[in-house]
């Protein structure tokens, strides 16, 4: 029985090819980020109010008028087939069944058209995201956006933390570089890049700049939220250049090292888009109490990665599906004991920062 989501990630890596276990796990560098993202959440404390009953607790939000039946997000993560055979599509099933958002990474290893039938399938018209690179070739870029919006997603989630790709030292040791045969990127299949013909690997973009924003702005009526943007000024410039939403994310620590934890960051990027637009946070996020700590300060949403990848790893769908059980539980017995009826009640005064001791 799996009652955390610890137990998921030690399940995972039981389960799990070692090279596949520390891709998942690892971030950049000496991963003092990735540590640093769980850790802030342990060091905030949660204050709470009695004697505000409620029988039953809402959990559900919305956002850019999409509903969901929890403010828990499943971040975009690569490649779901290295760790179960049916990879997405198992973990859209499970996202569908749940009620919760899934956003489809652009390096799926199942088209996100497919991905979007298996939501469809799964019964409710549940909304999901597509995560984009903006690649060099605009063209190519633009067939992306458009494979996205055929397939339904309603919103894109551009991730600009990555000019290069983070330096993953365990993928260096271990010499994982690429895919197993038989798996690739599919949404890339058939997209043609003019020099190089078929485009078989995702690029990174190093001279990426707010005019690609620009131009993406013009060519989708999508909402747009940038994923990855952790200075107050680029927030700043964010809202100025007409993006819908923030994801505030260091990556889960697999881009540069050593970036404050994003729970640490969330006051000051809330008060430099001054409510503007909506903040989704991601990293580290393990417990019912910190989504509590992360929404109680102002983020609309959070967001998932590996605790998502080590549940498919270990029961696939099932897997996911009860990692996504066993959060809501977490989160409404967390509201309860807060003295929360609904996530409106979460203010900033139930969360504290410890003012003595080590
Ligand atoms: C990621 N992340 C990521 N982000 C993105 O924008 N596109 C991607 O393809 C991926 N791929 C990816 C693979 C794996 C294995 C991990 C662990 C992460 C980052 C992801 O969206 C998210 O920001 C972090 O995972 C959040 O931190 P936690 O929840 O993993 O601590």
């Amino acid at each position: 029985m799996r009652y955390t989501v610890h137990d998921f990630e030690i399940a995972a890596r039981a389960e799990l090819d070692p090279v596949y276990a520390d891709f998942i796990a690892g971030g950049a560098r000496d991963e003092i980020t990735v540590r640093a993202n769980e850790a802030a959440f342990g060091r905030l404390q949660l204050l709470p109010r009695v004697l505000r009953g409620s029988a039953e607790r809402e959990l559900g939000i919305s956002l850019f008028g999409h509903r969901a039946s929890l403010p828990i997000l499943i971040s975009p993560t690569a490649f779901h087939k290295l760790v179960d055979p049916e990879g997405e599509l198992a973990t859209a099933r499970a996202a569908a069944a749940a009620g919760v958002i899934m956003i489809v990474s652009m390096a799926s290893t199942v088209a996100v058209g497919q991905v979007a039938d298996a939501v469809r399938a799964a019964g409710d018209d549940v909304p999901r995201w597509f995560q984009l690179y903006i690649q060099p070739d605009l063209e190519i870029t633009e067939a992306l956006v458009r494979r996205a919006t055929d397939a339904g997603c309603s919103a894109l989630v551009v991730t600009v933390d990555s000019p290069v790709l983070g330096a993953g030292e365990r993928n260096r040791r271990n010499g994982f570089h690429d895919l197993p045969p038989g798996l690739r990127c599919e949404n890339l299949v058939d997209l043609r890049d003019g020099e190089r013909g078929h485009v078989r690997q995702i690029a990174m973009s190093p001279e990426l700049n707010w005019e690609h924003v620009d131009w993406l702005r013009g060519i989708t009526s999508l909402p747009i939220l940038l994923k990855g943007v952790l200075h107050p000024e680029d927030a700043r410039l964010a809202v100025r250049h007409g993006v819908d939403g923030l994801l505030l994310s260091n990556h889960g620590g697999r881009q540069l090292d050593t970036v404050p934890a994003t729970l640490e960051l969330l006051p000051e990027i809330l008060a430099a888009v001054e409510g503007r637009v909506p903040v989704v946070l991601d990293g580290g996020v393990r417990r019912g109490t910190d989504v509590v700590k992360a929404l109680a300060l102002g983020a609309s949403a959070v967001g998932i990665g590996r605790p998502v990848m080590w549940a498919l790893a270990e029961g696939g769908e099932k897997g996911v599906r009860r990692l996504l059980e066993l959060l809501r539980d977490e989160l409404d017995d967390t509201l309860a004991l807060c003295g929360a009826s609904g996530l409106a009640d979460l203010t900033p005064d139930l969360v504290r920062v410890p003012t003595w001791g080590p």
